[in-house]
């Protein structure tokens, strides 16, 4: 499911390499082009379910034949599971699967052993989307390291359980299939998820836990080109970003640890058609290799496995610097150093309060503090302007563009207040530079101290913030004291500064990498310049904060500001233009627009089961704030007469939502079209009636259809839907207080059966099913 960054430019040498020759990376390609090559792999498509199991198993046999001579043996077993479960992703979420497929291939020494480590990939694919990065070069990935593990001519400590898992992307059914139901699962204790949000790059680990620090470490000792970060992994779990992996499955339903690792880059074209294998970097493939062996091979080789439970308690800080080394401690070691440097800071400022001469810290911070609410409302806006002008998304295909209009603008009002500041306020003063200075101190060092309180693992950011400025600081005060900001000066501080702010920036770096491309599949009710505008905005104040006294030290900045004032008007008259159009079809690097298009008829029946009412269109669905605006130019039929009101009488608006977002995506549109001829209709009926003796009404139906279907339901005032068939018989509401469930089948499946129960409060009830063709 996440970039190059040029700091990462240190890794496109791979100097050590798992893959000692360079013949497993060019194995791992093949298998992706092999796999790829038959195309969008859906759940239920004779692509997933016949040809890539088939190629998977065939690679696997050859596999086992190779090494089996070997001190390890290799188990296969094709797993079919059916089931169904809820999770609260999105709202509340219910799924059903049946038949779906995981390839289960465990590897051992000879004899059995005990424990065992998963690995994780998913072949399967979205229905538009060869899914080259999501995920078949991790199943690519797995098949080499399998061979390379399997060939070792020394025998594993434990055993390893590579799952090749065939549907992910109907929402996680295989994995759960796997974890609660396939026999070997109870003897897993962590696991290894491989996912994708972006095409290729780095894999970055972004979550792992819940607790058991072993693990982190585990990737920390063995990884040989770490790219991780805790702060990922909060933001991730924060749920901030709609997505979601089968991390969560083996977490919540496995009680299992784990690792999950995505590749992030380049989110732009992530499940769409040019999600190919050309595009997927052999460096890409490399990486993730050495990586995945190398930390398997250690845990595989680990005590700690064992007995995971002993090592269970704590997080653990982690991040890498500079994609070198990564750094890790336990959070309580965190904890304990983040308050000493928050002590050191708190009597840094208390002597300095102490001396005569200083000025007024507490009205010095409030001027700070004052400047960013101005700055970020000024750029707000801004963003405003350009949303009001229809430019919106301007920077998507130009992401420079952003960083001059609202950087400039951002950078540029800091500067105008704080120099306004000096010069109205202050008047002439000297030591307003260390006042400054000694203002972002204290700021930084708040954050550290409310973020250490909150027991978030991130606060080692604010630390690193607070502790290099202050100890440079201190270093440099005799050559400041006698020259003042004196180019030496200048340059020593800025060393000093280096690696908190490389670091820093790199972070910044990846929420961009991140946010940018999520801004196109955000639906249509999140104003994307809003979000932008305050990125932007909130990435200059932290990288301004210890340059700030600078203004007050330099003898006057009328030029920078005439500078940024420039690109700021020049920016905003070509974005006003329309200079920069947002998508963009090139070769190298497209940026599609995503739409989502559904061929749909729909049948409405009375209460009495009566046909009501019977149409059929083309369901559009713009996946981003742009909407149907770049459409109408060239689609004249698409524009907004035909524009959908929400149907609040029927279940999600009374139309066939792939993923229940309805509240995401308000504005969508439906144009009259034929009717709709599935290869494989649906029947659909109501098998059984009856009323229980606890005051129920019990229905059990049918449906038989395509591979996937989807159920809505919304009980009508006056009645409850107590129990149901699925999960664990609590039906799970979404945010409307609807319910959505999903259901896909692998090969020959019989007719779907379910059942619910409604409590009927007041005397009428009513359902209404639709199902969704593609
Ligand atoms: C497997 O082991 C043999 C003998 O040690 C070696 O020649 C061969 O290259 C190995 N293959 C892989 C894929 O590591
Ligand atoms: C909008 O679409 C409708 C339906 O296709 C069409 O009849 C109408 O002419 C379109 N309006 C414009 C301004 O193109
Ligand atoms: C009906 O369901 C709603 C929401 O689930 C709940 O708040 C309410 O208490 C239920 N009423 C009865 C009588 O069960």
């Amino acid at each position: 499911m996440l970039v190059r960054l040029g700091l990462l430019l240190l890794h496109s040498s791979t100097i050590f390499s798992f893959f000692l020759n360079s013949s497993p990376t060019s194995q791992s390609r093949q298998h992706l082009e092999r796999i790829t090559s038959v195309g969008p792999r859906p759940v239920g498509s004779q692509e997933n379910e016949v040809l890539t199991v088939g190629y998977l198993l065939k690679q696997i046999e050859n596999i086992r034949l190779e090494t089996a001579a070997g001190p390890h043996q290799l188990t296969v077993d094709v797993q079919r599971p059916t089931g169904s479960f809820s999770i609260d992703f999105l709202g509340g979420f219910t799924s059903f699967y049946d038949r779906v497929t995981n390839i289960a291939v465990r590897l051992e020494p000879k004899g059995g052993t005990q424990h065992l480590m998963l690995a994780n990939c998913h072949f399967d694919s979205v229905a538009n989307s060869p899914g080259a990065s999501d995920d078949a070069v991790s199943c690519a990935v797995m098949l080499e390291v399998l061979h390379s593990l399997a060939n070792q001519s020394s025998p594993l400590h434990h055993g390893v359980i590579f799952l090749f898992n065939g549907a992910e992307e109907n929402i996680l059914q295989a994995s759960h299939g796997f974890i609660t139901q396939h026999p070997w699962a109870k003897q897993v204790r962590a696991f290894i998820n491989l996912e994708a949000a972006g095409v290729g790059g780095k894999e970055v680990v972004f979550q792992t836990g819940p607790e058991n620090p072993w693990l982190v470490q585990a990737y920390v000792h063995a990884a040989k080109h770490p790219f991780a970060s805790v702060v990922g992994q909060e933001v991730f779990q924060s749920g901030i970003i709609p997505s979601d992996t089968d991390f969560r499955i083996y977490r919540d339903f496995g009680n299992i640890p784990g690792i999950d690792l995505a590749f992030i880059e380049n989110g732009f074209i992530y499940h769409t058609k040019y999600d190919t294998a050309n595009r997927i970097l052999t460096d890409s493939i490399q990486r993730a290799g050495d990586n995945i062996l190398a930390v398997l091979k250690y845990l595989v080789m680990s005590e700690k496995l064992a007995d995971s439970s002993e090592y269970r308690h704590g997080n653990m800080v982690f991040f890498d610097l500079l994609g070198v080394v990564v750094v890790a401690y336990p959070a309580r070691v965190g904890t304990i150093l983040n308050y000493m440097v928050a002590t050191a800071t708190f009597l840094y400022l208390a002597k300095k309060a102490s001396l005569p001469g200083n000025g007024d810290l507490a009205c010095a911070t409030g001027v700070a503090v004052l400047s960013w609410f101005v700055t970020l409302l000024s750029v707000l806006i801004v963003a405003l302007l350009v949303t009001l002008l229809g430019h919106s998304m301007f920077w998507y295909n130009h992401f420079y563009a952003s960083i001059c209009l609202y950087g400039a603008a951002a950078t540029g009002k800091m500067i105008l207040i704080h120099t306004l500041a000096k010069n109205l306020y202050y008047g002439v003063s000297d030591g307003l530079g260390d006042l400054y200075f000694d203002v972002s101190l204290l700021l930084w060092c708040c954050s550290l101290v409310w973020l250490t309180q909150q027991g978030l693992c991130s606060a080692y950011v604010p630390m690193l913030m607070v502790a290099f400025p202050l100890a440079t600081r201190l270093l440099l005060a005799k050559e400041f004291k006698h020259r003042g900001a004196s180019v030496k000066y200048s340059v020593l501080y800025l060393l000093g500064l280096a690696l908190p702010y490389l670091h820093f920036m790199f972070l910044i770096w990846v929420v961009f990498e991140i946010f940018t491309p999520i801004m196109g599949r955000s639906g249509t009710e999140i104003p994307p310049e809003v979000v932008l505008a305050t990125l932007v905005t909130l990435a200059t104040i932290f990288l301004s904060s210890f340059f700030l006294h600078f203004i007050y030290l330099v003898r006057s900045t009328k030029w920078i500001l005439a500078g940024l004032g420039s690109v700021f008007i020049i920016m905003f008259l070509l974005v006003s233009c329309g200079l920069f159009f947002p998508y963009s079809g090139s070769p190298d690097s497209p940026r599609p627009k995503r739409v989502f298009l559904q061929h749909t008829t729909r049948t409405f029946h009375n209460l009495q089961g009566q046909v009501e009412s019977r149409d059929s269109g083309l369901w559009i669905n713009s996946f981003d704030y742009t909407a149907i605006q770049h459409i109408t130019p060239h689609i004249p039929e698409i524009n907004d007469s035909i524009r959908t009101r929400c149907r609040e009488d029927r279940p999600f608006c009374g139309y066939p939502w792939f993923l229940p977002v309805k509240f995401l995506s308000k504005k969508n549109w439906y144009l009259p079209a034929s009717e709709v001829s599935p290869s494989s209709p649906l029947e659909f009926s109501l098998l059984s009636r009856e009323e229980t003796s606890w005051g129920t009404v019990k229905m059990t139906f049918s449906a038989k259809g395509p591979s996937h279907m989807s159920l809505y339901l919304m009980p009508h005032r006056g009645a409850n839907l107590s129990t149901w068939s699925f999960g664990d018989g609590t039906p799970q509401f979404d945010l409307s207080g609807e319910y959505f469930v999903f259901y896909s089948h692998g090969l020959n499946a019989p007719t779907w059966t379910f059942w619910f129960e409604i409590q009927v409060l007041v005397s009428f009830w009513a359902l209404r099913s639709t199902s969704c063709h593609f």
